[in-house]
């Protein structure tokens, strides 16, 4: 096989998280390639304890309507305790799966995720002070950034990190299989916090949980798509030896 020595860098760098989509829709037999793409990817002793559950056409409008009413009931819990007190009260809108996504970030991470956020919310021009902005700006996630198919991600419970593991690589098998046949994509932890009513479109065995979703979709010419997040050089994250 004859590979370009950059020809992959060049490929995988230009790669972007897309979070404004046309609203084309995807043809069925291009869903299946990518996700036989995404099965290219290795796996924990060839188990393959992943799980897919492809959201289009009602199914996703009806998950969409669903999360939007709940993030609605929600969304003040992430910027204040009145907020937080009425969730609580409302109860509607609670997250009923992986809470992790709704805690603070470890100290260790506090510097990444808040130059991610300036910049982001530079880049689209809304001040990191203007709640209702931030508010409106996280409320697409829950439009799927209007990206005709979402793809929910399950993972088998009983091999923890590792199902993890697979699932991470069969994404970004199936993302980047998607980028080279000009269609963009963006992995939701967002969408992860509301799994019973994923449960409730898809037949799904309890010993599946939901990792996160994928939108998928055509690019639209907005702004948000040329959001540039900054790439770590290879030296911060490689350990220095003892001695
Ligand atoms: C597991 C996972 C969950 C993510 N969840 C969200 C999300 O809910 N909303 C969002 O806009 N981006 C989400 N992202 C995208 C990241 O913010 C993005 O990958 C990161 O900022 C790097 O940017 P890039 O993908 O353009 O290289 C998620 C990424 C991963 C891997």
């Amino acid at each position: 096989m004859d590979f370009e020595s950059d020809g992959f860098r060049a490929f995988a760098s230009s790669r972007r998280s897309t979070r404004d989509f046309l609203s084309t829709p995807v043809p069925d037999e291009i869903i299946e390639e990518i996700i036989a793409d995404g099965l290219t990817s290795p796996s924990w002793s060839n188990t393959r304890p992943i799980r897919v559950a492809v959201a289009k056409g009602d199914v996703r409008d009806r998950l969409s309507e669903e999360f939007l009413i709940r993030w609605e009931a929600i969304k003040g819990a992430r910027t204040g305790w009145l907020g937080k007190i009425k969730a609580v009260l409302k109860r509607k809108g609670l997250p009923t799966s992986n809470w992790i996504i709704t805690r603070p970030y470890h100290k260790d991470f506090l510097e990444r995720t808040q130059n991610q956020g300036r910049d982001f919310y530079s880049h689209i021009g809304v001040d990191r002070d203007d709640d209702k902005a931030r508010n409106e700006s996280w409320a697409r996630n829950y439009d799927f950034f209007g990206a005709p198919v979402e793809l929910f991600v399950f993972t088998h419970k009983s091999l923890g990190k590792y199902s993890a593991s697979d699932a991470g690589l069969f994404m970004q098998n199936l993302i980047l299989s998607a980028h080279s046949k000009g269609l963009g994509t963006c992995p939701q932890g967002a969408v992860a916090v509301w799994e019973d009513a994923v449960r409730k479109e898809f037949d799904i065995s309890k010993n599946y949980s939901l990792l996160c979703g994928i939108c998928l979709g055509y690019p639209s010419g907005e702004k948000i798509n040329s959001f540039e997040a900054n790439r770590p050089e290879p030296s911060e994250i490689i350990l220095p030896e003892r001695r």
